[in-house]
């Protein structure tokens, strides 16, 4: 339909009108460029599946064609998509006239939005004091409209284009959310049409999506599609398989036995949402509110745009309606949207941007990560310029180039990282990326990098340019290391380029004279920086073992062999046997442990280390801890499935035996955890047949060990 050209064209020229940079003096040119670029992203979100811009830019242009073509009626097309109503009705299923019909909601961003919205209530209702709102999410799914007469249901029907819609009673019947009967003749209603919208929570999406890819279905795009896609199945079977659920939100029409309308029996909207509570319909409950004034309005509504991850439902903003049905006939309607309401829409989780770089940088054990350099975007209220690719698999899987339009998503404390590379905006200029053979921070010589098998990640194995000992420096005293107060990156990176720490023992060695006269540091806070080392001293010596940045070796392998040992150098004549007899403990950490103990410039490092007063004896607290602490995955079987993005196989399964877990080789009613990658198979399947495995997808295993990648 469209030629990469055309989509690079449409979306540059989009991005201008959103901007505002875009100058032509021509309206008429103006109009015709806006329809050409609205049909071209309805396409792409409608049709494709695959938005290249946010809701907020795509109303952004929208209000900007409505605004021309109301200052110049004589230019309004027919065939805008101002003047289209909803997408398209589809055949298959009868359609049916809504009772009222459905119009949309008008949108606003901000506070100031929201205050002009109050503002704009005032004038309409005469009111001088503060105005009460109803407060409740957005939802996003599928709407759907139901008709109950005599009490029970009679129909069901999708919004279709607000004034039909098409009728799909079968599904709505199968959803144990929808009451079949509802007793509102105790409220004298004999009809009454609802609205409301057919969610599917967070995690029965992942699990529907799971079984799809096992089915070799095509996975859908987001719950929301395969919320409506839920409400538009023929064979209502699978209905209750999807796991839909349906919100109501709105009593739209009432009338009793004489059809006479009867709406107002409820004085007000929060009252009516009670009533439907009341009768068995689902309702939003905490997360609505009835809101005395329009700052508390701004207080919820901004309370939830933080908390939005942590809700089981996908949500885009907040909707704010006049509570009293009185207020709300005095403000009536546009033609396209009630004059009571408004949608809050939250800030996009994804924008598009330029990826312009690749920085490496190494870690302290010498891990390359390849760091993308982005233009600058804005993404949900942060500004994000650089994202972690993680490791060159990541890479060359999405396919990323230098010069690549890319997809950015920043889901609430989750890290920013990119979704995908736009290839139909590529224009060939665009550059591979190319994982470096050598070591990138070393200039004085070549180290090659070394990628081990079963491993994500490219290793410097040899430094020589002191990079590494940086990065173990700064995690040594870092609050996973030694938590020593106040000494943060800045300091260890100046210290460090000073010369003052060669190794971790220099971190007991510190000169605070010189500290006292550095610029920026003053008597108190190279005291308080004392004080912080010297209490560090007494550490436990898990935290010791921890801090020593020996590969693998976390805080559960530390504390299983504090428990073991009267002192750290101990750990010097232990060989593979003696760490293994320890439960949890594998081959792999045992070997990294015994070849850093084997090491005598380590061993030299940890007797400065103590004779600089850091303890390195076992400590009531190393005993105790073993006893009363298990791994996260202790006594749990676990096996991995599908290609992992983030992590190797066997970084994987080393961190899980690191919490505890073992591993089992294949599906049976004996295994605890499945963790799915893309493109798993009959594990999967064979896992959810048995319905007792717990099935995690790589971000939710990194979660549940607390790795953050
Ligand atoms: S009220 C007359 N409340 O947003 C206004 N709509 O309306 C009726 N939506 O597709 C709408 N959550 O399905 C209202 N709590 C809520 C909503 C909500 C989601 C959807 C609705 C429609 C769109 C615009």
């Amino acid at each position: 339909m469209y030629s990469n050209t055309e989509q690079r064209h449409l979306f540059e020229q989009s991005k201008h009108y959103i901007s505002n940079e875009k100058k032509v003096a021509d309206v008429q040119q103006q109009i015709a460029d806006l329809i050409k670029i609205i049909q071209f992203h309805e396409w792409k979100y409608y049709v494709k599946n695959d938005p290249i811009i946010s809701d907020y830019e795509y109303d952004t242009l929208f209000k900007k064609l409505e605004a021309l073509e109301a200052q110049h009626p004589e230019l309004l097309q027919k065939t805008s998509p101002t003047q289209r109503v909803s997408p398209d009705l589809a055949d298959g299923f009868p359609t049916v006239k809504h009772l009222t019909p459905m119009l949309s909601l008008a949108n606003s961003y901000n506070a100031e939005d929201l205050n002009g919205f109050d503002e704009q209530i005032r004038k309409l209702t005469g009111v001088e004091g503060d105005i009460a709102y109803c407060v409740e999410p957005k939802f996003d799914g599928g709407t759907i409209v139901l008709i109950y007469e005599n009490d029970e249901l009679y129909r069901a029907a999708t919004r279709g284009n607000g004034t039909e819609g098409e009728e799909m009673t079968h599904n709505a019947k199968a959803m144990r959310s929808i009451p079949l009967n509802a007793a509102f003749s105790e409220h004298g209603i004999y009809k009454a049409e609802l609205r409301g919208e057919t969610l599917i929570r967070k995690d029965n999406f992942e699990k529907a999506n799971q079984k799809r890819a096992t089915q070799g279905k095509t996975l859908f795009a987001n719950p929301r599609n395969a919320a409506t896609g839920g409400l538009r199945l023929k064979d209502s079977s699978e209905v209750p398989e999807r796991g839909l659920e349906t919100f109501v939100y709105q009593l739209s029409y009432a009338t009793n036995k004489d059809g006479r309308e009867v709406l107002n029996h409820f004085p007000t909207h929060h009252e009516s949402i009670e009533a439907l509570d009341r009768l068995g319909f689902k309702v939003p409950t905490i997360e609505r509110k009835l809101c005395k004034n329009i700052q508390e309005v701004v207080d919820f509504c901004k309370a939830w745009e933080e908390k939005r991850e942590g809700y089981d439902y996908e949500i885009d903003g907040m909707v704010v309606k006049v509570n009293s049905i009185d207020l709300q006939e005095e403000c009536g309607y546009t033609s396209h949207h009630p004059r009571w309401a408004i949608a809050y829409k939250f800030k996009a989780k994804q924008a598009t941007t330029r990826l312009l770089n690749v920085e490496y940088q190494v870690g302290k054990i010498g891990s390359i990560t390849p760091v993308a350099k982005l233009e600058p975007v804005a993404l949900a209220g942060v500004t994000v310029s650089s994202v972690s690719l993680h490791n060159e698999d990541f890479i060359t899987s999405r396919d990323l180039r230098f010069g690549d339009t890319v997809l950015v998503e920043r889901a609430g404390d989750v890290i920013p990282y990119i979704v995908k590379a736009m290839d139909e905006l590529r224009d060939g200029s665009e550059k591979p990326i190319i994982f470096p053979k050598f070591c990138p921070s070393n200039t004085k010589e070549q180290v090659e990098l070394v990628r081990e098998e079963g491993e994500a990640v490219w290793r410097c194995p040899n430094c020589t340019c002191g990079v590494q000992m940086l990065q173990r420096l700064i995690f040594h005293v870092s609050k996973d290391g030694m938590d020593i107060d106040g000494f943060g990156k800045s300091f260890v990176e100046r210290f460090y380029h000073h010369g003052w720490l060669n190794d971790i023992s220099d971190v007991y060695n510190l000169d605070f004279d010189k500290i006292r006269n550095l610029e920026g540091f003053g008597e108190k806070s190279a005291q308080n920086l004392k004080n912080a080392i010297g209490k560090a001293k007494q550490n436990s010596i898990q935290k010791v073992l921890k801090s020593l940045s020996i590969h693998h070796l976390g805080k559960r392998a530390s504390q299983l062999i504090a428990g073991e040992i009267e002192h750290v150098l101990d750990l010097k004549d232990w060989d593979e046997e003696r760490f293994l007899s320890i439960k949890e403990i594998g081959p792999v950490v045992a070997k990294n442990i015994i070849d850093y103990f084997s090491n005598t410039t380590n061993i030299e490092q940890l007797q400065r280390m103590e004779a600089r007063g850091v303890n390195l004896h076992q400590t009531e607290a190393d005993k105790k801890k073993v006893l009363i602490t298990d791994g996260i995955l202790s006594g749990k079987t676990i096996l991995f499935t599908g290609t992992l993005q983030k992590l190797g196989r066997k970084e994987a399964l080393q961190l899980a035996e690191a919490e505890g877990a073992k591993k089992l080789s294949a599906v049976s009613s004996n295994l605890d955890i499945l963790v799915v990658g893309e493109k798993a198979g009959s594990k999967l399947k064979k896992a959810q047949d048995l319905g007792t495995v717990q099935i995690l997808s790589e971000d939710a295993f990194l979660k549940l060990i607390e790795k953050e990648f």
